[in-house]
């Protein structure tokens, strides 16, 4: 469903801060696959969901989206397919407005009425449905501003709003590192459950190597732009987490 095509990404072409950060990457993701994305700092992970967004755009290659070249189409125009969270949970969220105004938003984005459609009380049941199932008392406070909110409680929310209209692909950047242990268990555990139930195709990077064997159905090692192990089915069941430890070492 999600195709790379020989894609390459080169920040500051020609200079001597030249740096290749995808590096002829061609990779097929299938719908309902949930990926796991590994790699040192710098490896080009993050440029790599930057290129699917459409945050960045690529120096050569393709980019098919269900077959559709969605290589040059701009980041608002893919947002509608693609939900993201990012490290920072103070990104994809307004701090400034209620959590119903913001998942309002959210739940928008998939309506033509668009942007300004009013909240109805019917919607609001769905919003209090939605936040109840994520155990953390949000469905009680929906009148409360955002900005107040812990940063787990955040990260639950922009989960939330990522997908509350089904997104095509779910992209997370280390979107558990800068919670406390006991909350990123909690959120990992919630982004697994919305994932398996809506069956989300999902790319998720990690610093965590047991979670890049734990969670979704294959593991991909990113090392100088470039995919240097893709683990799947067998091969990655009898991958221990030393093994993984040691192709770290070897790159
Ligand atoms: N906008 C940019 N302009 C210039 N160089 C960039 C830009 N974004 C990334 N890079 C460079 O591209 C390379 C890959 O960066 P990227 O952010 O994709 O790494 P990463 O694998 O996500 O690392 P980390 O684990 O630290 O988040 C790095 O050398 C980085 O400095
Ligand atoms: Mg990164």
């Amino acid at each position: 469903m999600l195709e790379f095509i020989d894609v390459s990404v080169c920040f500051h072409s020609g200079t001597a801060d030249e740096k290749m950060a995808l590096d002829h990457v061609s990779l097929r993701i299938e719908d309902g696959d949930f990926i796991c994305v590994l790699g040192t700092n710098g490896a080009g992970k993050s440029t790599l969901l930057n290129v699917i967004s459409g945050a960045i755009p690529v120096t050569s290659g393709k980019i098919l989206l269900d077959g559709e070249d969605i290589t040059h189409l701009p980041e608002h125009k893919r947002a509608r397919a693609i939900g993201r969270l990012f490290q920072d949970p103070l990104k994809g969220t307004a701090p400034n407005m209620t959590i119903e105004e913001n998942l309002g938003l959210a739940y928008s984005r998939g309506k033509r009425a668009g942007f300004h459609r009013a909240i109805k009380k019917k919607d609001r049941r769905f919003f209090i449905e939605k936040l109840s199932a994520l155990h953390l008392g949000l469905e009680e406070r929906l009148k409360t501003k955002v900005g107040l909110l812990s940063g787990g409680q955040r990260q639950a929310l922009t989960l939330l709003m990522a997908t509350i209209v089904t997104p095509k692909l779910l992209l997370l950047d280390e979107h558990t590192a800068a919670l406390d242990p006991k909350t990123a268990a909690s959120i990992m555990e919630i982004s697994e459950e919305i994932i398996k139930q809506h069956q989300i195709t999902t790319l998720m990077i990690t610093h965590n190597i047991s979670q890049a064997l734990l969670y979704g159905n294959k593991t991909i090692i990113l090392n100088e732009g470039k995919i240097v192990k893709v683990l799947e089915k067998e091969e990655r069941k009898q991958t221990s987490v030393e093994d993984l430890l040691a192709m770290y070492d070897f790159v």
